[in-house]
């Protein structure tokens, strides 16, 4: 049975729209918990697009089971994770440019960054989960800089345009989750996930935990927020 820990940025996402202050994605997160989510993440970017200050501390006081912090890996979001104290910190790229984060971390590119990273948030007592693409080599270098969870990035599977492309982006997928669980890392998985290509995911229980966020919230419009929380569990617990 896997966890469900969901996303609440998309919720900040259409309050910024109108700028003004709803819909909260606090009450969503209380929603989502409610519902028996498993945890509740939200990304604070440099650029405070989505989730603000706010957010992050009202939601430091109020979720219940497990609040995960997507942030990247940079001063000033290390010195807000320290004052927070999130349960885990997820480290994660992050370019202006982008509409949401389009790849895995490059850890082996710059190993002594992330390192210094990790340290930095253990000392906090802060766990520490790593975004990378389904590449055996940055699993590697993941467990090497101390991370303890490594989240295998969705989003190329997700996108894939034929089914056979999903096939073979699924089995990358596959030899990831091998790689990371011969390592003994926590495996979690997300971005583009949604209630339909979710569920080739049963073949790989060594997935203990799903991060998602866009389409739940686009199905929140539609049959309210409580309800599709409780349909993606439905799919998530019997894997
Ligand atoms: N995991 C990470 C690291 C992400 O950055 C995101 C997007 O914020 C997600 C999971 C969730 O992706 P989606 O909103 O497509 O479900």
């Amino acid at each position: 049975m896997a966890r469900l820990a969901v996303n609440v940025d998309h919720v900040a996402t259409v309050r910024e729209a109108r700028g003004i202050n709803e819909p909260d994605p606090v009450l969503a997160a209380g929603i989502a918990e409610l519902a028996g989510a498993d945890g509740i993440i939200c990304h604070l970017r440099e650029d405070r697009r989505h989730i603000k200050d706010r957010d992050l501390a009202l939601l430091r006081q109020t979720v219940k089971t497990k609040l995960n912090m997507e942030m990247a890996a940079v001063s000033e979001m290390l010195n807000i994770a320290a004052s927070t104290k999130p349960d885990l910190v997820t480290l994660v790229p992050e370019r202006r440019e982008e509409l949401t984060t389009e790849g895995g971390l490059d850890v082996r590119a710059n190993p002594e960054h992330y390192k210094k990273a990790v340290d930095q948030l253990k000392q906090e007592g802060i766990q520490v989960s790593f975004f990378v693409d389904p590449d055996p080599t940055q699993i590697e270098a993941a467990h090497e800089a101390g991370a303890d969870i490594v989240e295998i990035h969705t989003g190329h599977y997700s996108e894939a345009h034929s089914e056979s492309e999903a096939r073979e982006l699924f089995e990358r997928i596959g030899v990831a989750v091998n790689k990371a669980s011969a390592l003994r890392l926590g495996i979690s998985a997300g971005h583009g996930l949604n209630y339909v290509n979710i569920k080739r995911f049963k073949s790989l229980p060594l997935i203990e935990e799903y991060s998602i966020g866009h389409s739940i919230v686009a199905r929140a419009v539609i049959v309210g927020f409580e309800k599709a929380v409780r349909e993606m569990l439905e799919l998530v617990r019997d894997f």
